[in-house]
């Protein structure tokens, strides 16, 4: 796994994050994500829309993010007056050679998948310490229903080889979830079938694998922005 220094990884984060608005355009309905690199995006498209008249609205994937775009000048939508979103640019957790993803160190997974799987794009701000060959090695975030959590639990931990630990005795998603962090290790080669397996069980609400939903990476490294297309990518 590279290593990075702080400052590094902020500078690329920054980089990434900035690079991902080129995408984006007026008339624009986009999901908009969460986590410390999509800040940068929130930030850049706040001075395009107050420098360059840039024309926008989009839908948050938590409150988080709500409260800085509102605060940065973006108008926001609902469900109820939308049906689809342009795009979306949202971070990871790790991504593998077929841009399939963890995502949820930041507790938002659900809202995040609901808006990457309503959008016509997904691209992701990374910077290259996400970058790995197999997904696992970061915890995978699994939102459950709070009823019978332990229960649920027990059967994610019949499927994963290492520890799976409850996030905090009093953390909470923005739905009211609790959050299970299972640790495969880097041994999750078949991303696809793992993430229908734990789908199936009762009690699992989202999984933080996002399969096949990802188009574009846009990775940052100390060399400069590099653009990761999948061969099938929509944008
Ligand atoms: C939020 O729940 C996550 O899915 C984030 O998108 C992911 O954790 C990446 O966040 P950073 O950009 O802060 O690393």
């Amino acid at each position: 796994m590279s290593t990075f220094t702080s400052e590094e990884k902020e500078a690329m984060k920054a980089e990434a994050g900035i690079a991902a608005c080129a995408f984006v355009s007026s008339g624009m309905q986009i999901g908009i994500g969460t986590g410390s690199t999509v800040k940068y995006t929130i930030l850049e498209l706040g001075r395009r829309i107050r420098e360059e008249g840039l024309e926008i609205s989009g839908i948050p994937t938590s409150d988080a993010t709500e409260k800085l775009s509102i605060e940065q000048g973006i108008p926001m939508l609902d469900w109820e007056n939308c049906n689809h979103l342009d795009l979306v640019i949202d971070g990871a957790d790790e991504f593998d050679p077929n841009l399939h993803l963890i995502k949820g160190g930041g507790g938002a997974l659900l809202r995040e998948k609901i808006v990457a799987e309503s959008s016509g794009g997904m691209i992701v701000v990374a910077d290259a310490s996400k970058r790995v060959d197999v997904l696992g090695a970061f915890a995978l975030p699994i939102e459950v229903n709070p009823y019978g959590w332990e229960q649920t639990k027990r059967r994610i931990e019949s499927i994963c080889p290492g520890p799976v630990e409850l996030r905090g005795p009093d953390y909470l998603t923005d739905n009211g979830n609790p959050i299970l962090d299972a640790h495969f290790g880097p041994s999750i080669s078949d991303p696809v079938q793992m993430e229908a397996d734990l789908r199936a069980i009762a009690g699992v609400v989202e999984v933080g694998l996002f399969t096949n939903t990802a188009d574009v990476v846009v990775l940052a490294a100390p060399g400069g922005c590099e653009l990761i297309r999948k061969p099938t990518a929509r944008l």
